[in-house]
């Protein structure tokens, strides 16, 4: 490489020629700078993101969508008789939420599968089914076998991927870019935001080809998708809030750390993290946040699930998030954080604006603004990535890398 250009060879000393592909990353894309961190950054960059990742696919009037490089007959889309979402770690929690998006969108059945799980199940897939792998960065080794396997057996190969050029996009026969910019914090955010709005203009492209979107019903939803980027915004501007939050958060957990009433191994904090329905994915995907920076354990629970055995827990030290926004399984999310309250658990509530019932139930409460429940996830997310952050900044953790962790897992 040389300051006019670079040269390759191959193993054998012949010249190789390469195609230029323009990487469309600008440098100040890769500076921190105002923000101390890059995690903070790339939150805070976030309703940019989601319009990036909106702009040019979407007709407003219609709901229509224009994938740039996913493009079928409607008689091809209909052709399939299911999706398989493979993906690890905070991909596959955005993969959980694609589900009941395109299950309601599309109307086609979808698994989710870890792809470190799929690429050895032997799984049934064949030339109707569509895997669909979600990466941020193109290169998780899980994820390109699973894509091998899925390939293997004649299923077509779609990708949600990040970094243009990466493997994962060059192996696919469609793709779905993030348009997110270069995510360097090790701890993944903005890609999560912009794989949610990927899978919901996936669900708007199919569920018109399918026929399963009305022309009005489409702009109803594309209605909703316009209106995220400044609503993101503003749940971005109650930072102070999810300061305050991560504040009490950590004096319940250093109450317990410091209790000589509890034997030594009781004394370790653990969190849960609960929610129901399309949220489900986000409490798992909050309690990841908390574990892979500051180091504390947490663990994210179908709410519905607690009276099954995560409920004997529950004690006055036990700091507990629950995500009760205004959608079809309020109601119940509001029983289980009277049960949680029952047995004097500290509540941590995510709530929608306007929402007085939840103030007077939980111990802190952030508010969102409110939202169609299938965009609820991209929202309900950032507060707890805010969380997450000033958690492990509060207790001097090194956010961008963590230890034991790697931005891109491409050994096995
Ligand atoms: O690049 P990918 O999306 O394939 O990466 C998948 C995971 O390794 C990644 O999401 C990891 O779990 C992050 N550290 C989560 O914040």
């Amino acid at each position: 490489v040389t300051a006019d250009g670079a040269q390759f060879w191959n193993l054998d000393g012949f010249p190789v020629r390469k195609e230029r592909h323009t990487v469309p990353w600008r440098l100040e894309d890769a500076i921190k700078e105002p923000y101390p961190t890059f995690m903070l950054k790339e939150i805070m960059e976030q309703a940019g993101v989601i319009t990036n990742t909106i702009g040019g696919r979407v007709d407003f009037a219609t709901g229509e969508v224009f994938l740039e490089r996913l493009r079928m007959t409607a008689e091809e889309a209909r052709q399939i008789s299911r999706v398989a979402i493979v993906a690890c770690g905070t991909s596959v929690y955005a993969a959980r939420v694609g589900k009941y998006i395109l299950e309601t969108l599309a109307r086609i059945p979808v698994e989710v599968d870890y792809a470190s799980e799929f690429r050895y199940r032997d799984p049934l897939v064949d030339k109707q089914t569509v895997v669909l792998a979600i990466t941020q960065s193109g290169e998780t080794v899980d994820t390109l076998a699973a894509m091998e396997e899925a390939r293997r057996k004649g299923a077509s190969l779609w990708t949600i991927v990040n970094v243009a050029g990466s493997q994962a996009d060059r192996r696919s026969d469609g793709v779905i870019h993030m348009h997110a910019g270069p995510e360097i914090a090790v701890a993944s955010t903005k890609a999560f935001a912009a794989s949610l709005v990927d899978l919901y203009l996936l669900g708007l492209y199919l569920g018109h080809l399918r026929g399963a979107i009305s022309p009005r019903r489409g702009a109803e939803l594309a209605h909703d998708l316009a209106r995220l980027p400044f609503l993101a915004g503003e749940v971005l501007a109650r930072d102070a809030d999810c300061e305050e939050l991560a504040d009490r958060f950590l004096k319940v957990i250093q109450l317990r750390e410091r209790r000589d009433d509890l034997p030594g191994e009781l004394r370790r904090a653990d969190c849960l993290y609960l929610a129901r329905g399309i949220n489900y994915p986000i409490a798992l995907e909050g309690a990841l946040k908390l574990k892979e920076i500051s180091y504390i354990h947490a663990e994210g629970y179908p709410a519905g699930e607690m009276k099954h055995g995560p409920i004997a827990l529950i004690d006055r030290d036990m700091p507990v998030v629950a995500i009760a926004v205004q959608d079809g399984v309020y109601n119940k999310m509001g029983n289980q954080i009277e049960q949680v309250k029952a047995r004097n658990g500290r509540v941590f509530a995510i709530a929608t604006e306007g929402d007085d019932t939840i103030g007077t139930q939980a111990d802190h409460v952030v508010y969102i603004p409110q939202i169609a429940p299938l965009l609820a996830p991209v929202l309900t997310v950032l507060p707890l990535q805010l969380v997450a952050y000033h958690v492990a900044v509060k207790l001097g953790r090194n956010v961008d890398q963590p230890r034991n962790l790697a931005k891109s897992v491409t050994v096995e």
